[in-house]
């Protein structure tokens, strides 16, 4: 029986179970009472992630029928699918705190959702085939490698079998650029050229600097988040600054180095303006690719409607089956 004035201590139990959780590095699982700032952060933050696993495959999606032969074909398509298979991990980690799909893809659709500003930029050329998949796969991998230990079980069990699909896209986009990076001159112009467009971009996926990004201490506190945006950018340049010596490129940067004092990689300093245009839908692919989401989703709908009459029909049998 529960009265008026057991409640509020029943909600400070279930608050300080929830802080022993946090507290011990344990896991949250969806059975569990959570504070509602934490439901709807991690809501938040898993819808945007799926949707950008799906609005993601678009600009690489535009390139499978022009892939320089069959074996690039089979690799880039692969790659494409493995990304809607992320969307669908993390649509069902999402729905585990309450909102349906369909509400979700909803929101997006209407451009109410967020998603990461990275896909609305154009992939021109084959060569951003290669770029993509080694910054921005390989910035998707530095954030996401911590996001396997997030206190929410649900999306920490995503997170690592997408991680190691990241892994293998990330090695495929790094041996694209390999390749014409030693090819013709042409090529290699090519190549620099896409990592040109691709390196600021790529640095600001990891979301604004730490002294503008308010949530990031609460989500820390959470155990959500592992480390500050700043942090995985620096660690993040530090990767990429050796391997770019492999490519034989250059990252268009003058300003690289590491900094013996704080342990940092330091950069040049990003264009903060342009990534918040682009998050606002003022981008240069935003209309574009919504447009192109709205139109799969519509073109998919008889898949949903066969689906769901398939279940319906299951259900049916098994209810019969059980009468009998
Ligand atoms: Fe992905
Ligand atoms: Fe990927």
């Amino acid at each position: 029986m529960t009265t008026a004035t057991e409640a509020p201590q029943d909600l400070t139990a279930e608050q300080e179970q929830f802080d022993r959780l946090i507290a011990d590095d344990s896991r949250i699982e969806p059975r569990d009472w959570m504070p509602e700032a934490y439901r709807k952060t991690l809501a938040r933050q898993i819808s945007q992630h799926a949707h950008s696993e799906i609005i993601g495959m678009q600009p690489e999606a535009n390139w499978i029928t022009r892939a320089p032969s069959l074996k690039r074909k089979a690799i880039l398509m692969a790659k494409v699918q493995d990304e809607a298979g992320h969307g669908l991990y993390l649509y069902s980690a999402a729905e585990t705190l309450g909102t349906t799909r369909d509400q979700m893809m909803a929101d997006l659709i209407a451009g109410k959702a967020r998603y990461s500003s990275i896909f609305n930029y154009p992939a021109r050329t084959w060569a951003d085939m290669g770029a993509i998949g080694w910054l921005v796969d390989g910035a998707a991998i530095a954030n996401q490698v911590p996001l396997c230990r997030a206190s929410y079980g649900p999306y920490g069990r995503a997170m690592v079998r997408i991680c190691k699909e990241e892994s293998f896209h990330q090695r495929q986009g790094f041996e694209i650029l390999l390749e014409l990076a030693n090819g013709t001159e042409a090529q290699k112009q090519m190549a620099q050229d896409a990592v040109n467009r691709w390196y600021a971009p790529s640095l600001m996926m990891f979301g604004p600097p730490d002294d503008d990004s308010p949530n990031s201490k609460q989500s820390m506190a959470w155990n959500i988040k592992r480390f500050s945006n700043d942090e995985l950018r620096s660690r993040f340049v530090g990767m990429i600054v050796e391997q770019v010596k492999t490519l034989g490129l250059t990252l268009p940067d003058d300003e690289i180095g590491y900094n013996e004092e704080s342990g940092k990689w330091e950069h040049d300093p990003l264009d903060w303006d342009e990534f918040k245009e682009v998050l606002a839908g003022r981008g240069p692919c935003n209309a574009q690719r919504l447009e192109r989401r709205r139109e799969a989703h519509d073109d998919g709908a008889w898949v949903r409607e066969a689906a769901a009459a398939y279940a319906a029909k299951q259900a049916e049998k098994r209810t019969m089956e059980e009468a009998a």
